[in-house]
């Protein structure tokens, strides 16, 4: 199965909720949260009291609580539309209200996990509607089964607690997801997911069996209640347009308990432009067992001149003497050598491919504070043939 989707064009609101009135104001807006309020609290479950996890603006906590998983930059300004409402939902029954109560109350939902959305749609709208949003970062329990070699993840969890969960129990096993720690399960899987792993599982979505969902009724479902279909669109298709997941269960991969890792880097005078060249021949045809990912920037050599350095990213699955053969076959251009290769444990390849300096201990990855947040424009893309014909010219 390979399924592909596109980050920024999600919808990412439930249909049925669509409908609203263009003549809020906002002097109504506050009679709207407290009737909001209301229907919360009173359909919550009684065992699992709502009141301690609603924050509206007039709260002093509320700018903290919403900056906590801005992402983005962009969309951390004081002109930036901000929600009526963050609901910190503890339990799946505080979904289920929200998603009833947004119904009656013809309110705009937002759900938000890991925050990374490119374009801020887990907390930003960008219509002049009220909106509230759903904050799942509390919902964020891991248990792993490597007897089943399964486990079964909450939506708020981060990857790097997913990863650093699963090393804590294996150092043989693996989940072939992104490579930012940060980015959250609820976002990540439902829209697809791909990391290092890809070329021998695929992308994430292929590696996932189970899920509990909420649907636009604010029933809880699971695979088999929720059928094949939704299932389906809830793995790749975005989920926030068909309900809101509180947790997959994903399957565990088997890697070797050693694997490699280097980062070469080319510059222009160093041949980057024929290397370019055979990376796009090679690249895909290359053992599955090795990821070799091509980035470039634009950087100043040592004359203080502009030029452009290839950087290549790699890990494989086995140890350094078997990679450097194999490179030394099909890739002799990048003149990779065994003094550029790293052997380590698969974890700290994860923190290895995020930049950490050798040597970093694996609880980095549980922290949630990303290691640098910018403004930021991204687009992703699947390519599916070959779109450089003809090559490609490497120049400033
Ligand atoms: C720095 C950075 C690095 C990245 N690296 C990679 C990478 O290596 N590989 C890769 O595949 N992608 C990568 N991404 C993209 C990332 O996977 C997506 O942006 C993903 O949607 C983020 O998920 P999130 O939960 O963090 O984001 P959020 O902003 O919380 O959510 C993203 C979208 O999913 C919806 N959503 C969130 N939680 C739920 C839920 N529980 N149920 C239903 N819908 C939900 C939101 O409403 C929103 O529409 C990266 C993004 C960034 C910013
Ligand atoms: C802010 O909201 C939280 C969560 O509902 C609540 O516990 C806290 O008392 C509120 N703080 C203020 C100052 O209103
Ligand atoms: C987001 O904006 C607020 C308010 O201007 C600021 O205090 C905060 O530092 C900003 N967050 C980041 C990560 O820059
Ligand atoms: C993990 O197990 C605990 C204890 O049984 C349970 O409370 C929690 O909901 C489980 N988490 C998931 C994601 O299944
Ligand atoms: C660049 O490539 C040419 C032809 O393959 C080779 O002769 C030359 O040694 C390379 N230069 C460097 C710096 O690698
Ligand atoms: C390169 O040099 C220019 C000035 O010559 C400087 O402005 C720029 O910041 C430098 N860029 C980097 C990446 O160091
Ligand atoms: C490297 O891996 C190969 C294949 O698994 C194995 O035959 C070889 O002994 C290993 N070499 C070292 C130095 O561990």
């Amino acid at each position: 199965m390979a399924i592909t989707y596109s980050f920024n064009f999600k919808s990412y609101i439930f249909p049925l909720l669509l409908v609203l009135l263009s003549t809020h104001s906002s002097a109504t807006s506050t009679s709207i949260t407290d009737r909001f309020t209301q229907c919360l609290n009173n359909r919550a479950d009684p065992s699992f009291p709502l009141n301690g996890q609603l924050y509206t603006p007039d709260n002093s906590s509320f700018p903290s609580v919403l900056q906590a998983y801005i992402r983005n930059l962009r969309f951390n300004e004081s002109t930036t539309p901000k929600p009526i409402l963050i609901i910190t939902a503890l339990h799946p029954s505080h979904i289920q209200a929200a998603v009833v109560c947004a119904k009656t109350h013809r309110l705009l939902m937002k759900t938000r996990s890991g925050g990374h959305d490119y374009e801020g749609l887990s907390y930003v709208t960008n219509s002049n509607q009220p909106f509230f949003v759903v904050d799942m970062f509390n919902l964020r329990s891991i248990n792993v089964s490597i007897e089943d070699e399964t486990a079964w993840v909450q939506a708020g969890a981060t990857l790097g607690e997913v990863y650093y969960r699963i090393a804590e129990k294996s150092n043989s096993h693996a989940f072939p997801a992104g490579v930012c720690p940060t980015v959250g399960v609820g976002g990540h899987i439902s829209g697809g997911g791909y990391g290092n792993l890809m070329r021998k599982y695929g992308l994430t979505v292929d590696n996932v069996v189970d899920a509990q969902l909420i649907d636009v009724n604010g029933k809880l479902l699971n695979r088999k209640s929720m059928g094949e279909d939704l299932f389906w669109a809830i793995t790749g298709g975005g989920g926030v347009s068909f309900g809101v997941v509180v947790a997959y269960k994903i399957k565990l991969v088997r890697v070797p308990t050693t694997v490699t890792v280097f980062n070469v880097q080319r510059t222009s005078e160093q041949n980057l432009s024929t290397i370019a060249h055979r990376w796009i021949q090679v690249a895909d045809k290359l053992d599955n067992d090795l990821f070799l990912r091509m980035t470039f920037n634009v950087i100043n050599n040592t004359n203080g001149e502009k030029t452009i350095r290839g950087l290549f990213p790699t890990l494989y699955l086995g140890n350094s003497t078997v990679l450097v053969s194999l490179l030394n076959k099909d890739f002799p251009e990048l003149g990779v050598e065994i003094s550029d290769c790293i052997e380590m444990s698969w974890i700290e390849s994860v923190l290895f491919y995020t930049n950490f300096p050798i040597g970093t201990s694996t609880t980095a990855l549980l922290s949630r504070t990303p290691q640098r947040l910018n403004p930021f424009k991204i687009k992703s893309d699947y390519v599916k043939k070959h779109y450089f014909q003809t090559g490609i010219r490497i120049h400033i």
